[in-house]
């Protein structure tokens, strides 16, 4: 695989429509060829990063460079890369801020003035840098990224208002399940006290014992539905990596408490099975992570 960078200047000021006509185009073809990267914008001049395979990226940067809706496309660095630096986005965008241009230290006089196609490629030490600020950035999007199903400020009223029923509405069942911790919470003490209290008076036998670990791992169960909830609330996102996480949670519950005398062959392996995979799915997400 290799890596490109260039830099180039536009012919015009883009607008934000403009831009993500763009995006849309590069999103769609590099998808389709394997190609992975982060475009800048920044008064007028566009900086790219192209990652894939050698001829994939050869081609595409020559379509790119032919575009005739830019000029002075320069090439910063071409170089052959084992690992992409940005795996996850077909074509990452940017907008970089002041803070952002401050923040890479030595570098904000050039990004103040010369960034542009000439600027960059004599000071090609910035390259770096901004690669990994870029990487940062794109990184906490995703860790804080918004889906857009349920918007406060969709633009039909009426829309609004449904999504924010539906806010509320998961907001009732966070409320519920409290409630269901809370009584989770006093079963717990009433198995405890149960078993202490039935002959042998104080002592908990094996079964006992049992009994009362899978009515501890149903209150934890519960939590992490609870955080399931809350999650969604904050952050409108499945939180797919604590659901797989709970599932895996609760059929481990079982697994704890099993007892083999009174269970089939096929329900302890098929429920072996559902632990691997869950097990193996949370990895991989982990992994991606
Ligand atoms: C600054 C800039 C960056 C671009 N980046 C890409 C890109 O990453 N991938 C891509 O396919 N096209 C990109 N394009 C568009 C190409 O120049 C060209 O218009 C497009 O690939 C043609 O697509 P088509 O063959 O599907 O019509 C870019 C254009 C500009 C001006």
């Amino acid at each position: 695989m290799i890596r490109l960078i260039y830099a180039s200047t536009a012919l015009k000021d883009w607008s934000a429509e403009d831009l993500l006509g763009l995006l849309k185009t590069c999103r769609t073809n590099n998808s389709a060829r394997d190609i992975t990267g982060v475009l800048i914008y920044l008064r007028r001049t566009f900086f790219q990063i192209l990652e894939g395979e050698d001829e994939t990226v050869n081609d595409v940067f020559e379509k790119i460079r032919n575009d005739k809706r830019h000029k002075d496309v320069t090439l910063l660095e071409k170089r052959t890369i084992d690992e992409r630096e940005f795996p996850y986005w077909s074509m990452g965008f940017e907008k970089l801020d002041d803070f952002d241009l401050t923040s890479i230290k030595g570098f904000s006089h050039i990004l103040d003035k010369d960034f542009t196609p000439e600027g960059i490629a004599l000071n090609k030490g910035i390259i770096s840098p901004l690669i990994h600020l870029l990487r940062g950035k794109l990184i906490r999007h995703v860790s804080e990224a918004k889906h857009e199903e349920l918007p406060m400020d969709h633009e039909d009223p009426v829309i609004q208002l449904l999504h924010r029923t539906i806010r509320s509405g998961v907001k009732f069942l966070a409320l519920l399940m409290v409630f269901v911790i809370l009584l989770g919470i006093v079963d717990v003490i009433y198995v405890i006290y149960e078993k202490m209290i039935s002959p042998p008076f104080l002592l908990m036998t094996i079964d006992d014992i049992l009994d009362t670990f899978g009515a501890f791992l149903a209150v934890l169960i519960a939590i992490e539905i609870f955080l399931n909830i809350t999650l969604y609330i904050r952050s409108d996102v499945i939180p797919v990596k604590l659901v797989v996480a709970t599932a895996l949670m609760a059929i481990s519950r079982k697994v704890i408490v099993f007892d083999y005398k009174h269970l089939s062959s096929e329900y302890v392996s098929a429920s072996a099975l559902v632990v691997v995979a869950l097990g193996v799915t949370y990895w991989l997400i982990q992994k991606k992570e």
